[in-house]
């Protein structure tokens, strides 16, 4: 120490620091506590765990991350991990990753019985591994309307956005959606701000300047590697309920689930008070894996002769998805690539998006493009109660035919903030990687759809008022509506 003055050896450790953070931002892979396969798993350890949490997910990686500091946690995954998957990671290959439907994929094809395609996070990191990477801090109505502390939920947001959520430099087409939705009457222009205001603004994005991808599971790299044991390829397939000594009603005392091979395994709570199972499998796993487990309607259980554990009318029901209706406006160029940018919120609940530039390779053609699909409108020429993946497939061999041109374009999307239709789950059968079968029940609700022709209408008056202004979008334009998403 006495050959370094106290000023250089700060400025020193000043600049490691700089180098470790920047380091820490920008490198494929973080710090993370080790991701091991299921199977690993050995059957003869006693480990007990504080908490043990189904789906790492969006919600289930940082909730791991953070439970961790003070408790002994288990992490338990179906699909695999995300790092050095070139379909997860680049920006580019957003549309590839969705349609990929190998064994592995991070992404599982879902079709809602109202003939809507949409795609299941099947990965660590879950729906931030496949999603369209926009960030933007809650409405606050809704944070209060969910009872929630709202300085605890303010202070917690950094924690998020230091880790994984940059500022884009916003791609021509996002540009001509802001001017666009300022002079259709979208205002006032807010500017690049994480906060949900009324206006327009350009939000965060979890794509970095490079088009690179960060995940939820990056988020785990705030753990105490002491304390979480990650395990990838555990399908979960039933939460195990014991009636406690001196107790009425069963509770929650483990799970079991199967590894990659196939192999079962039990994991189980500690005695500990307040030790817990925490489903967060998302909107469509967690319901599932309680019915699969005996909690739900005694009539849904029976038909698949699954013993009762909680009969709960409940389990199931209320389900709802935002739908999403877009317009494809084809350009002579094909515009540079883009995803969620820049957004219009609207005050009555309409959000306003813009994509641009993709399906423009050879191997993108071959594609389906799951839910942002250009050819959703030729598509939707197959009544949606006869909408199935071999639908899809049948019609991906026939789109190779179609000229490279036909998919120079970009989007603009209309979604409604809390639909009011509501709809079901119920179980095909008790796999708990199956879908089940899931009705949204779109636009039933009056007022969503009128929402819905608010959000047309004003992408109506940006594409005219833009085309008439004649600098950023090439009319003639096509419209395809859709919904889901
Ligand atoms: C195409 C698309 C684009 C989107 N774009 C955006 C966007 O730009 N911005 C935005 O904010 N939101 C977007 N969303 C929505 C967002 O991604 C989801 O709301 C969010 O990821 C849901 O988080 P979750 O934790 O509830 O579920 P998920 O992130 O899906 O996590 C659930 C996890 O549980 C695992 N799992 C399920 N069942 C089991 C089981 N039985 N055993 C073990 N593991 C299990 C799954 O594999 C998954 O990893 C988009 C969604 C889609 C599909
Ligand atoms: C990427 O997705 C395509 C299909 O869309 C698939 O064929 C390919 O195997 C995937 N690549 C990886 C690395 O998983
Ligand atoms: C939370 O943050 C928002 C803006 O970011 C602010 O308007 C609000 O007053 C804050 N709430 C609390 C309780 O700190
Ligand atoms: C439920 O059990 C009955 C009687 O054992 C059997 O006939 C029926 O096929 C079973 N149903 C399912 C869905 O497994
Ligand atoms: C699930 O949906 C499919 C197609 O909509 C239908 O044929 C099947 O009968 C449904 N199964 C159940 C259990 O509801």
């Amino acid at each position: 120490m006495g050959l370094i003055s106290g000023g250089v050896f700060f400025k020193i450790l000043a600049f490691l620091c700089f180098i470790r953070l920047s380091q820490g931002r920008n490198s494929a892979t973080p710090d993370l506590p080790p991701l091991r396969k299921a199977s690993s798993f050995s059957k003869i350890q006693h480990e007990a765990y504080d908490y043990i949490i189904v789906g790492g997910g969006t919600a289930g990686c940082p909730l791991a991350a953070t439970l961790s500091k003070k408790y002994k946690v288990l992490l338990l995954e179906r699909g695999g991990s995300p790092y050095g998957n070139r379909n997860i990671s680049y920006l580019e290959n957003f549309h590839i990753c969705l349609t990929d439907e190998s064994k592995n994929s991070p992404s599982q094809g879902f079709i809602s019985t109202d003939g809507v395609i949409n795609s299941r996070a099947k990965v660590l990191g879950g729906g931030t591994c496949i999603n369209a990477g926009f960030y933007s801090r809650a409405n606050r109505r809704f944070v209060k309307d969910a009872g929630w502390d709202e300085e605890l939920v303010n202070q917690s947001y950094p924690w998020v956005e230091e880790r994984i959520v940059y500022w884009p430099k916003i791609a021509p087409w996002q540009a001509a959606l802001r001017d666009g939705l300022l002079e259709a009457g979208v205002s006032p222009y807010n500017g690049y701000t994480y906060d949900h205001l009324f206006g327009t603004k350009v939000g965060g994005t979890i794509f970095d300047e490079a088009g690179y991808r960060h995940t939820a599971a990056d988020l785990l790299a705030a753990a105490n590697p002491d304390n979480l044991r990650v395990l990838l390829h555990a399908s979960v397939n039933k939460v195990i309920f014991k009636t406690r000594h001196g107790h009425q009603k069963q509770s929650a005392i483990g799970v079991q689930f199967k590894d990659e091979n196939g192999g079962h395994h039990q994991a189980f709570l500690s005695q500990k008070r307040g030790s817990e199972i925490i489903v967060s499998a998302g909107a469509i796993g967690s319901p599932q894996l309680l019915l699969i487990s005996g909690i739900g309607p005694r009539s849904e259980l029976k038909k698949h002769n699954i013993s009762i554990v909680l009969h709960n009318e409940h389990v199931g029901k209320g389900m709802s998805d935002n739908p999403l209706s877009s317009v494809f406006i084809p350009t002579k160029d094909p515009p540079k690539q883009s995803l969620i940018e820049t957004v219009g919120i609207t005050d009555d609940g309409v959000f306003i998006e813009a994509s641009s530039g993709f399906g423009q390779t050879g191997d993108s053609i071959h594609c389906h493009h799951g839910i942002m699909s250009a050819e959703i409108g030729q598509l939707s020429t197959i009544p949606p109660k006869e909408r199935s993946l071999e639908a899809v497939h049948k019609y991906v061999r026939n789109k190779k035919s179609l000229p490279k041109e036909v998919f120079h374009g970009g989007f603009i999307l209309s979604k409604i903030d809390g639909p009011l239709s509501t709809g079901n789950l119920v179980l095909v059968d008790t796999d708990p990687n199956s879908n089940p079968n899931v009705t949204f029940n779109y636009f039933k609700h009056p007022q969503d759809l009128r929402r819905c022709v608010y959000g047309i209408k004003t992408i109506e008056k940006i594409i005219i008022l833009q085309g008439y202004s004649g600098h950023h979008l090439a009319l003639p334009w096509w419209m395809s509506c859709r919904q889901g998403g």
